[in-house]
């Protein structure tokens, strides 16, 4: 029996000493110290013993159990430490390594353009101003001597709020010249960038909401001179000194004489190519001398005051200096294709 007890006790030790958590060293106690453990199978063998020898086993069983007990304990205060260790190394923040920096937007590369833009005018004397997209046929036709049954004005093209037809989304930022020549000082020069909107179906080169400038420039002696001269100058700005341009003749309601500005093509310099679309031209603008009917319909005397404007797309533009051939990607926001300018 005594080597029974011996032998229990170098195997607990033993299984002691290999134990490495909290859990095991549990089981162990129970197996060799337990109420149905293999100390209490020894113990029960006492009644075999001599009365002289029984005793002697009790101390015997008492020092062991003792030695495991003191083991047991020790073992696990050492465990219990190294665990504590690692689940701190494993959840440590090192606060000397750098941040992650968010990541940050930029604009949009069509917002570029028109900030290059506004920097070119800006610099020649020029006010930026905003106005309505929700606007009165009044403005958005009336006034700019567009006639009833021009078609321009049919519900095919134009998107009406009311049943009148008096209240629209502007199909054009030509209304801004009313709004500048009925509120401002003369003499006027303002650009007017925003949203225009038209009866489209989406496309490559189609879109039901898309963005002018209009220009203007209303003052004692102005002449076509003036218009070519400064047009030219933000077209050279642009697509770089020694462009060409043509003036084309045109119409448009509210300006007399009226015209477009083409660029001979900056690519291929006019001898055709997939930019102008073998034209060698690019129509850049349409423009002209404010017509004294509408200068007149806003009070002011086209005997002693004359003005120049032009309207210009902006998404063409943009399309043109970053090489984008369909215009759904200038609205859909989709990253991968933002992240590239
Ligand atoms: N509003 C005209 C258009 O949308 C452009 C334009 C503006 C023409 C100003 C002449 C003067 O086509």
């Amino acid at each position: 029996m005594k080597e029974l007890m011996q032998a229990l006790r170098d195997k607990a030790m033993q299984a002691i000493f290999e134990a490495d958590d909290v859990e095991k060293l549990e089981e162990l106690r129970i197996k060799y110290l337990g109420k149905k453990g293999e100390m209490t199978a020894i113990l029960r063998q006492m009644g075999k013993l001599s009365p002289e020898e029984r005793p002697v086993m009790g101390q015997l069983a008492n020092q062991v159990r003792g030695e495991i007990e003191g083991l047991l304990e020790e073992r696990r205060k050492i465990v219990t430490e190294a665990m504590l260790e690692k689940k701190l190394q494993r959840e440590a923040i090192d606060v000397t390594l750098p941040g992650r920096k968010p990541q940050l937007g930029h604009k949009h590369p069509m917002y570029n353009v028109l900030d290059q833009i506004k920097d070119i005018f800006i610099g020649m004397g020029f006010e930026i101003v905003d106005g309505p997209e929700v606007e009165r046929e009044e403005y958005n036709f009336t006034k700019l001597n567009i006639d009833e049954g021009h078609p321009s004005r049919e519900w095919t093209d134009t998107f009406y709020f009311t049943p009148d037809s008096k209240i629209l989304l502007r199909t054009q930022t030509s209304p801004m010249q009313i709004h500048a020549m009925e509120t401002r000082p003369l003499p006027i020069r303002i650009i007017a960038p925003g949203r225009v909107y038209r009866k489209d179906e989406v496309d490559a080169t189609h879109s039901p909401m898309f963005h002018q400038i209009e220009g203007m420039v209303i003052d004692k002696g102005v002449t076509m001179a003036d218009l070519k001269a400064t047009l030219n100058l933000v077209v050279e700005k642009i697509y770089g000194k020694g462009t060409v341009t043509r003036f084309r003749p045109h119409h448009f309601p509210f300006t007399e004489p009226s015209c477009e500005l083409d660029i001979q093509c900056h690519k291929c310099g006019g001898k055709g190519c997939s930019t102008c679309k073998g034209e060698g031209w690019i129509e850049v603008l349409g423009a002209g001398m404010v017509h004294p009917k509408v200068l007149s319909g806003c009070g002011i005397d086209p005997d002693v005051y004359s003005g120049w404007a032009f309207g210009m797309g902006l998404e063409r533009l943009a399309m043109g200096e970053y090489k984008i051939t369909d215009l759904r990607l200038i609205f859909e926001n989709d990253v991968r294709f933002l992240e590239q300018f």
